[in-house]
């Protein structure tokens, strides 16, 4: 699995899908910079980047959950992932701002597996359970 935009991980909803696309090459930005070795002030920024459009991203995502009847266990579990996310990636910044040089790869690693498991997974679901349920209106 790579970065590069795959129609397996269309998850059927076109909104999510650019979004995602959008996510994707936020991605291999930091992959770039982080194998030509360059992290400090640029990763930095890049971070706060993505992790700003992960926070727009996440809340449409829970907004669209809200908007159809999905089961419970698919939120909860939806949820908890989106929450477990932001206490990871916490992690990887701590040890940046401490100086890290060996931060960068591990963090591309975490965050090229997290989203790309996450939307080919829980989001994938999402969008089957979406198109299935009946709209609260
Ligand atoms: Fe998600």
């Amino acid at each position: 699995m790579d970065t590069n935009w795959r129609p397996e991980y269309s998850v059927g909803i076109d909104d999510v899908d650019d979004q995602h696309k959008h996510l994707l090459r936020l991605l291999a930005r930091v992959g770039t910079l982080t194998s030509t070795g360059k992290g400090g002030s640029a990763l930095s920024k890049l971070m706060a980047e993505l992790q700003d459009y992960a926070a727009f991203h996440f809340s449409s995502e829970e907004h669209l959950m809200k908007s159809v009847a999905l089961p419970t266990s698919h939120v909860q579990l939806h949820l908890a992932a989106h929450g477990q996310y932001w206490r990871s990636v916490a992690d990887f910044q701590a040890r940046l701002q401490a100086g890290d040089a060996s931060v960068g790869l591990a963090l591309h690693a975490f965050l090229q597996s997290w989203w790309l498991n996450h939307i080919c997974e829980l989001d994938r679901e999402l969008g089957q359970l979406m198109l299935a349920a009946p709209s609260l209106g």
